[in-house]
């Protein structure tokens, strides 16, 4: 019997073997037994892959995610703590052009802004930096290490106008009608209960709130980065739209994200 398991290094084909397959041919049995481990080994975390992506959680936080029920989408594993560096590499002032994606959000300041899946807090501190001390956002992560590296960080950078908040993997933990924009970078793939957050999403925005994604050009195949963590705007535009949300407009200024801009459809 085969089957196929997703994991941090690619689709792996994995032979499930029985009791007397085994017997009948051990060759075959010794070079399978090391593509197993092999991928066990990334599932677990321990392979950062600088040119597709970074560590990722084996199967997600509390199992394996599977796929979207409207779109067929393979959701992604939890990029894991343990590949933080990954997402402060130097590198990613180029690649992402984080103060075009931040300029491109039009926010004014004092506006209250959620990050959902800040991570360390590479968008957090920018956008904390430009709703100022009169505006507020909100940092929110599964990864309880993840908080503890942003909370250095804003220590680091003496910003006191940001809130963390421990989300669960069926709950952000956002407070209701609140937000004028929650942003989403490099998450809403690996979301393993995207309908869920959706509807707790739509709760949390003021009226006229906006929720943006970055998510890696899943349409152009020279984007490095495993295609599983990678959107097409086909793909965000059907999730979305089932959840109540409309696709207001998509911006293609960066060199490699989409920024997809939703609101609540009336
Ligand atoms: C690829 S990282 C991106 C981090 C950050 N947005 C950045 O661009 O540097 C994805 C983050 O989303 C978080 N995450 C995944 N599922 C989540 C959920 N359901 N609620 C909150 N955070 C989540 C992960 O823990 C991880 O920190």
């Amino acid at each position: 019997m085969s089957t196929f398991r997703h994991d941090g290094l690619a689709r792996v084909k994995v032979r499930v073997m029985t009791p007397s397959r085994i017997r009948v041919a051990r060759p075959r049995a010794v070079t399978l037994a090391i593509v197993a481990v092999l991928g066990l080994a990334g599932a677990a975390g321990l392979g950062a892959l600088a040119t597709t992506g970074p560590a990722v959680l084996p199967q997600g936080i509390t199992g394996n995610p599977g796929v979207h029920p409207v779109s067929g989408r393979t959701i992604a594993n939890v990029m894991s703590h343990a590949g933080a560096d990954w997402l402060d590499r130097p590198e990613r002032e180029s690649e992402e052009r984080p103060d075009r994606a931040v300029a491109a959000l039009g926010l004014e300041p004092g506006a209250v802004v959620a990050d959902l899946g800040a991570g360390s807090g590479y968008f957090t501190v920018r956008l904390a930096r430009r709703v100022g001390p009169s505006g507020r956002v909100f940092a929110a992560d599964i990864q309880p290490e993840m908080l503890s590296l942003l909370r250095t960080r804003l220590e680091r950078e003496a910003l006191s106008n940001v809130e963390l908040v421990q989300s669960a993997e069926d709950d952000p933990r956002l407070p209701p009608r609140t937000f004028d924009l929650i942003l989403m970078v490099d998450v809403y793939h690996e979301l393993a209960r995207p309908q869920l957050i959706l509807s707790k999403l739509l709760a949390s925005l003021k009226p006229g709130g906006r929720l943006v994604l970055l998510e890696y050009r899943k349409e152009d195949p020279a984007v490095p980065i495993r295609p599983e963590h990678k959107m097409s705007v086909a793909e965000a535009r059907l999730e979305l739209e089932a959840e109540g949300f409309q696709l207001d407009r998509v911006d293609s200024s960066l060199p490699r994200q989409h920024i997809l801009i939703f609101r609540p459809a009336r």
